[in-house]
């Protein structure tokens, strides 16, 4: 019900959240929970500092570990789902036809159709976007040339519709947020105008717009956020897809930096340092292959301290194609003296998250030893029944 009143509102709506987004800023709350303060402040229809501060009091109040662990929402009628994720071995070198293992984090985007009134309308209140896509391809600039590619391709962009998304995974972390988004916007008029689409076809939209966003990706993030299950991914015609059976669920921290990871600037960046020594590089690929196929069988056996090992390798490999920064060095370093197996960047690097493989009794000290550097963490458990 909630969600349809933020959607009824439309192009208003996405003002009062810009409204409400620096009331919420005045009233002190923490980038961790800034989303949450945000989306009931809307709700409560007060837009005033005292009541983001009342807000916030209750939300600080409201049990913090349930907050961490919350399990992944089931997709209500019409609402499209895209799944967030991370990778757990193997980025950068799958983009050069090696494997890579993905899991999905308890987080997503969810996107609504509704009936419009001019053209075809994308908001995204909490990022405080609204665009117009109904323009020629040329004339879109940012979002709307990934959502307009959809939009086309399904035949609706001379319809007059809304598609409001309600982002859970956060922009630029490295944790498909741009593959989750792709997926949402494609499976909401599908749901909306029931054009009956599998998630094959669901899939290939999403790649196709994931590419309009960022040039050359493997088609790893969208084929998790539109299936939101762990597998093994190599990229080909078609990608080989393997589900990945993990006896034993996994226990990872993902802490996130302060600062935006650009997928497509370290995809590129990668690409042009192979194009100059590609024997080199084509090593540092075949190596980390190696690491992703060992990792598969160490989590078949359940063998934690492997796995990890396997981790800090990969890690050492991605310094070497200088997709880490200090900022990652650091968040992985305070996690290896915490007690973590294991912990390397996920996703493109260059800020964004990283993630922290954990026996069962370092979990906590993990996630409290990066927390109280000051980064967020999630709690993510692969292999779990969520
Ligand atoms: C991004 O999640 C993973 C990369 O390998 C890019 C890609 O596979 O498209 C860095």
């Amino acid at each position: 019900a909630a969600l349809r009143a933020l959607a009824t509102d439309g192009i208003q709506a996405g003002h009062m959240t810009l409204h409400a987004r620096s009331v919420v800023k005045a009233a002190g709350a923490p980038a961790e929970l800034f989303n949450e303060v945000l989306e009931r402040v809307l709700q409560s229809g007060e837009i005033k500092v005292w009541k983001a501060q009342q807000v916030l009091d209750e939300v600080r109040r409201s049990a913090p570990a349930d907050r961490k662990t919350a399990p992944r929402r089931l997709p209500e009628a019409g609402v499209g789902v895209g799944y967030g994720k991370i990778i757990l071995l193997g980025e950068h070198a799958v983009v050069h036809g090696r494997h890579a293992i993905g899991c999905p984090v308890p987080l997503t985007i969810r996107a609504v159709v509704e009936d419009g009134d001019r053209g075809v309308e994308l908001l995204i209140p909490r990022w405080g976007v609204e665009y117009q896509l109904a323009k020629p391809p040329e004339q879109r600039r940012s979002f709307e040339q990934a959502a307009g590619a959809i939009l086309d391709k399904l035949g609706l962009a001379d319809r007059t519709l809304r598609i409001e998304v309600f982002p859970d995974v956060p922009r630029s972390m490295g944790l498909g947020g741009s593959a989750a988004l792709a997926v949402a916007i494609v499976r909401a008029p599908d749901l909306h105008f029931r054009l009956g689409l599998t998630d094959v076809e669901v899939n290939e939209l999403a790649y196709l717009s994931e590419q309009t966003a960022h040039g050359q990706p493997s088609g790893i993030d969208n084929t998790l956020a539109t299936y939101g299950r762990p597998l093994v991914y190599r990229r080909g015609s078609p990608p080989l897809v393997e589900l990945l059976n993990i006896p034993t669920p996994l226990s990872i921290v993902v802490g996130m930096t302060q600062s935006e990871g650009l997928t497509a600037r370290t995809v590129a960046n990668v690409s042009e340092a192979r194009r100059r020594n590609p024997r080199l590089y084509e090593k540092i690929f075949d190596d980390i292959d190696s690491l992703v196929l060992q990792a598969v069988s160490a989590i078949q056996d359940s063998d934690v301290t492997t796995l990890g090992d396997l981790m800090n390798i990969n890690q050492g490999l991605l310094n070497a194609l200088q997709v880490s920064t200090p900022e990652l060095e650091r968040l992985i370093d305070v996690a290896r003296d915490a007690g973590a197996a294991g912990a390397k960047l996920t996703g493109g690097g260059g800020g964004g998250a990283m993630i922290a493989l954990c026996g069962d009794s370092t979990t906590a000290d993990v996630q409290q030893a990066i927390e109280r550097q000051g980064f967020r963490t999630l709690l993510v458990t692969p292999g779990a029944v969520q």
